[in-house]
């Protein structure tokens, strides 16, 4: 249940409109179903979301299906051999026509009425239909997908961002990893009890990582001040041009990306000395990705988009991906990906890999919820941010500019 300790007579307009810039956000955001309603429309269906990676679609008939708030899509690679996607909600009357995750496929066949549609989303049987009845106007809806360097996106809305500056800016730092020729070495869903803005918003900030995360916090230097971060990050850039990587530089999170365009960001940032990728014991945890010869001790983060976040080591990637599944409950689902070619139980462990970010998520669940409990009280007052919350506080900036844009 929200809380409704203050009766809610201010509209959602002057809320927006009052919304301190650069403090946290007050209590309504969180908790206020119209608010809610309206990320809905302007925030969680007009933005891309990181869906998978195509090597899970390899083949023609392979589906998985995407569940994001209200909206469930179907996305499957198509017998021309293109990955397609569809609204998972039948042209007859609304239900949902797949049920499974994820398998292979040569038609869909909705559980209800046993309307059929082929992995083109065509309509191909309905029983008991008069004669007149044209199937081809009943064609499962589409759904906007696109693939950016091996990763599949979607985005339900039928005129999405573009991802062009996206695909053509971290074409070359997601190269260093060969993210076309990943694979996903395992898949978690974590459900979250709260709103999902406090969910992304933990993500984007170190600040907590020190109390909250142990593991996390002795192998990567994010929660370092800045001086400090410095010294590190200096021995990470020698080691990495002797592996002969070049640094590229771009804004941690550029959320205001030219009008049109989904924002999107890149920065790499050193392990601690010691500590070869984000594995217990500090060793390498599968084998090298793309163009690495050595472990060069650093760790690159790419962000598409206000969910979807990745953080390769030189050995494998780990894809974070933050969506609501209601105004009260969100999910982050943990995609762990290493080179295709890698062979389970030879080349790498899955606990082993899965360790450090599977630790690290439970215990960011746990701090979320009591944030979401807190929140929800009537003494919640948005206290100021530390310098170490920038990328939250500019995460919020950015939520709070979308739900003021109308068109
Ligand atoms: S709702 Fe799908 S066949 Fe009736
Ligand atoms: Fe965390």
């Amino acid at each position: 249940m929200s809380n409704t300790a203050t009766p809610n007579t201010d509209s959602i307009a002057s809320l927006i409109e009052n919304q301190q810039r650069g403090w946290p956000l007050e209590r309504r955001f969180y908790t206020d179903p119209a608010i809610y309603a309206l990320e809905l429309e302007r925030i969680i269906t007009r933005n891309w979301i990181l869906a998978g990676h195509a090597s899970q679609l390899s083949d023609p008939g392979d589906f998985k299906v995407f569940n994001v708030a209200n909206e469930s899509a179907i996305i499957v690679r198509s017998k021309d051999g293109s990955i397609k996607a569809f609204a998972n909600v039948c042209r007859h009357r609304g239900s949902l026509v797949c049920l499974k995750a994820e398998g292979n496929t040569r038609k869909f066949e909705c559980p209800y009425h046993g309307w059929t549609y082929d992995t083109d989303g065509n309509l191909i049987a309905a029983r008991s239909m008069p004669e007149d009845f044209d199937k081809k106007s009943y064609a499962l809806h589409k759904v906007s997908v696109e693939t950016v360097h091996g990763l599949v996106f979607v985005c339900f809305s039928d005129s999405p961002p573009s991802l062009a500056g996206a695909r053509k800016d971290l074409e070359e730092p997601m190269a260093m990893f060969d993210f076309e020729h990943l694979k996903v070495a395992a898949q978690q869903t974590y459900l979250i009890d709260a709103n999902w803005k406090l969910a992304v918003e933990n993500y984007q900030e170190c600040y907590h990582c020190a109390t909250a995360h142990p593991e996390y916090a002795v192998r990567h230097t994010l929660m370092l001040d800045p001086k400090k971060q410095s010294r590190v990050q200096a021995n990470m850039l020698e080691r990495m041009q002797a592996c002969g990587l070049q640094q590229i530089e771009f804004d941690c999170i550029d959320m205001n990306a030219t009008p049109g365009e989904q924002g999107y960001g890149y920065s790499r940032t050193a392990l601690f000395e010691g500590y070869k990728t984000g594995s217990e014991d500090g060793q390498g945890l599968a084998p090298l990705l793309g163009k690495l010869t050595d472990y060069d001790g650093g760790a690159s983060d790419f962000t598409f988009g206000p969910f979807s976040f990745l953080l390769a080591y030189s050995d494998h990637v780990v894809g974070y991906v933050f969506t609501p599944v209601d105004k009260d409950h969100c999910q982050c689902e943990i995609y762990w990906f290493v080179r295709s070619d890698a062979v389970e139980g030879q080349d790498y462990d899955v606990d082993k890999l899965k360790w450090l970010w599977d630790v690290t998520t439970i215990a960011d669940k746990k701090i979320i919820a009591n944030n979401w409990k807190g929140v929800q009280s009537k003494y919640y007052q948005p206290g100021p941010f530390s310098a170490m919350e920038r990328a939250e506080s500019v995460y919020i900036e950015w939520i709070v500019q979308e739900l003021r844009r109308e068109d």
